[in-house]
């Protein structure tokens, strides 16, 4: 394992002023993000709409990676640039999910396990060769009545460090996301304890797979009132709770952490990170990771529409600039009105 390339690329990552765009989604929620602007699901038009956001002028000075999918990072832009080859050239780090989604888990009524570990040390080498640097495995972990169960905790947090380990072995820097989601009516305080449960369980197992923790990043939830929940904490609660819970349960040898927005409006997501960073001192650097907070006003200024292309891309160019300012705290409202 050549863990100064790991560490070199982990923190070229979490670069100040930058931060990740998820563009990972599956072909399945790809489908479902383009129904919504009334967008036939093609692989062509799949391809279109990568390519104006990985294309899109300026935005290299706020985005330092893109997460790609198995379709994605096997296709080009129309020039026939390959994906990766474009990102790279703009110094745009290409990334990959590899877990295949998941899946019920068995003897567990209404939980998941994430699945994707036979076969991944071959699929990581070809990853590898198609030119990407690290990589994203995604758990899901649902609050409700007496869930999460500890066996569901437990199978994820396996398999999250098996996965990073295989990546490391590749040279491939992995991002560690286990997902807390929003959905239902539970509290902040409730989120902040299964979340602290969670990311407890799986730093125990990233140790016990010896895994280089130098050489990943974590990619977890905020903690914040579940989605349905009557009383929402305010900005700077989540963001007090949430510095709070990682201290409590992430090693300072971690380079990095890059939140999901899970659900957040794009708004909300950039808040809650400038004001986690206007907190002052943390020992890992707090970014981005956003997939619908970067992509939503990208998909309703593009429509489907070529036309639309240049007003896409400014609308991801302005996401990206104010989640860049969130990375030192200094994002305001102000910056929203300012570009309308
Ligand atoms: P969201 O920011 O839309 O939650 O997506 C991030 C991601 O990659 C989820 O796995």
């Amino acid at each position: 394992m050549d863990r100064d390339r790991l560490e070199r690329t982990a923190r070229l990552l979490v670069a100040p002023g930058k931060g990740i765009l998820a563009a990972d989604e599956s072909t399945g929620t790809m489908k479902k993000r383009l129904d919504g602007i009334q967008v036939a699901s093609t692989a062509e038009n799949r391809r279109a709409y990568r390519e104006l956001m990985f294309t899109a002028p300026g935005v290299e000075a706020h985005i330092s990676g893109v997460i790609l999918y198995d379709e994605t990072i096997r296709q080009s832009a129309a020039d026939g640039t390959p994906f990766p080859r474009l990102l790279a050239g703009r110094g745009i780090a290409p990334g990959i999910k590899v877990d295949t989604g998941a899946k019920p888990l068995a003897g567990f009524g209404g939980e998941v396990v994430t699945e994707g570990l036979d076969g991944l040390r071959e699929r990581l080498a070809e990853y590898r060769d198609l030119g990407a640097t690290f990589a994203k495995w995604r758990a899901v972990i649902a609050i409700g009545d007496g869930l999460p169960t500890a066996g569901c905790v437990a199978a994820n947090a396996h398999a999250l460090a098996r996965y990073a380990a295989l990546c490391q072995d590749a040279g491939i820097v992995p991002i560690v996301e286990p997902e807390v989601l929003m959905d239902g009516d539970h509290t902040l305080e409730r989120c902040d304890a299964v979340t602290e449960a969670v990311l407890s369980a799986v730093y125990a197992e990233l140790r016990a797979q010896r895994v280089h923790l130098e050489g990943t990043l974590l990619k977890p939830n905020m903690v914040i009132s579940g989605q349905a929940c009557p009383v929402q904490a305010d900005v700077r609660t989540v963001a007090e709770a949430t510095v709070r819970c990682l201290r409590r349960t992430v090693p300072g040898a971690v380079p990095g952490i890059v939140f999901l927005s899970g659900g957040q409006t794009p708004e909300q997501a950039t808040a809650h990170l400038s004001a986690m960073n206007a907190l002052g001192t943390h020992p890992w650097e707090l970014s981005f990771s956003y997939g619908r907070a970067l992509q939503q006003p990208v998909l309703q200024a593009w429509k489907g529409q070529a036309a639309n292309a240049a007003a896409a891309q400014a609308a991801f160019r302005h996401r990206a600039r104010c989640n860049g300012a969130a990375r030192d705290g200094t994002y305001t409202a102000a910056m929203e009105s300012a570009a309308a």
